[in-house]
């Protein structure tokens, strides 16, 4: 039989203090808790201890190169990680925190190498989601916590995800009910400059711009062997089990997913045109359609991901989304979703 981990649920709004206390004994005794954030859900222990940090990168399955992103509680709890908070980096958090921006800053002395894979800059950011707020302040220490998902496998948006990603590897999952935006936090480093987004996600690149004009956002394609922009941050990645194949409109998806068939390939396919759906609506393929919209696409896109995985298709045919700036946090996900390595 399959051990599950514990799964407590909570009300997102008013944690229950019961369920926080719970949490803080797994984690004061060394242990790992999942607990949901208003991106994805976060697989923490605590982030000044390196013996605690060490089991994240067992449970994931991740290479220890890849550096984790410190979550506090505050400004002040953040800045404290860092070797020297910057004036740059106080107009961005009072502009962005709590919320889905994180920034790569100076490492601070306390900071255990094992964090940030051996570099001398380390990810933080202060979430924004009342059971994330309440664990950190249990803990009184920031939270190492990547996505809680095993390694290049799809980023969970419900506990239910985490449970099928990491089963027992896992000692609780705080259950929050889905995430507000459902793709991972930008990603920015104040080690450059001018600073350098390293991952678009849920904070829009405008709003970024709005604040820090001279932000700088390289292009987006990712050829296997180019310089990785994020350490660590794989080429292939955000993965179900299924093939992932992006289609080029209407006709790509029709076409791909006729090869697939004829190929004797169980296919699925997810769509937000109605054009493409209608390309395949006498087709003998199942349709998962996503809202045209970016964010909401980007709500439901992971979670559309799962579902084929526990539905056990061979394929996903998935429709390119449009090429514009509120598209490109999901189109990079999509990219690499499809990789082969
Ligand atoms: O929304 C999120 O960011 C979620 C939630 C749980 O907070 N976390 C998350 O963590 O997505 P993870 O480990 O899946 O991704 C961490 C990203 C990677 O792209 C990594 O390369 C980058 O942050 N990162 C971490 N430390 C870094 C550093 N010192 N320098 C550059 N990039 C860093
Ligand atoms: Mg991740």
């Amino acid at each position: 039989m399959k051990v599950v981990p514990r799964v407590v649920a909570l009300d997102r709004r008013n944690p229950d203090e019961a369920a926080i206390a719970q949490a803080r004994n797994v984690l004061l005794r060394g242990g790992l808790v999942a607990f949901p954030t208003e991106t994805v859900y976060g697989l923490g222990a605590r982030g000044l201890h390196e013996g605690d940090v060490r089991k994240i990168f067992q449970a994931k399955g991740r290479p220890a190169t890849h550096p984790l992103i410190l979550h506090a509680a505050s400004e002040a709890m953040a800045s404290r990680v860092a070797s020297h908070w910057t004036e740059l980096a106080s107009r961005l958090a009072q502009s962005f925190w709590p919320g889905p921006l994180t920034l790569v800053v100076p490492r601070g002395a306390d900071v255990p190498l094992a964090v940030t894979g051996g570099l001398d800059t380390v990810a933080v950011r202060v979430p924004n989601h009342p059971v994330a707020l309440a664990l950190i302040h249990a803990a009184d220490e920031p939270l190492a916590a990547p996505s809680a998902n095993a390694h290049m496998h799809v980023s969970p948006t419900v506990a239910e995800h985490v449970v099928r990603s990491l089963g027992d590897a896992v000692d609780l999952v705080l259950d929050g009910g889905p995430c507000e935006f459902g793709i991972e936090s930008t990603v920015l480093s104040l080690a450059d400059h001018p600073p350098r987004v390293l991952r678009p996600g849920a904070l829009a690149l405008e709003s970024l711009a709005a604040v820090i004009p001279e932000v700088v956002f390289e292009s987006l394609t990712v050829a296997p062997n180019a310089a990785r922009a994020s350490p660590g941050l794989a080429h292939k990645h955000y993965s179900p089990r299924a093939r992932v194949t992006l289609a080029d409109g209407p006709r790509g998806v029709a076409h791909d997913a006729r090869r697939g068939c004829a190929a004797s390939r169980s296919v699925c396919a997810i769509v937000w045109s109605d054009e493409a759906r209608e390309s395949i609506a006498a087709m003998d393929t199942k349709l998962i359609v996503l809202p045209a919209d970016a964010e909401a696409y980007a709500r439901a896109l992971f979670g559309a991901l799962y579902e084929v995985d526990a539905s056990g298709y061979d394929e996903v045919i998935v429709e390119r989304v449009p090429d514009r700036p509120a598209w490109w946090a999901v189109a990079d996900r999509l990219r690499r979703a499809a990789a082969s390595a």
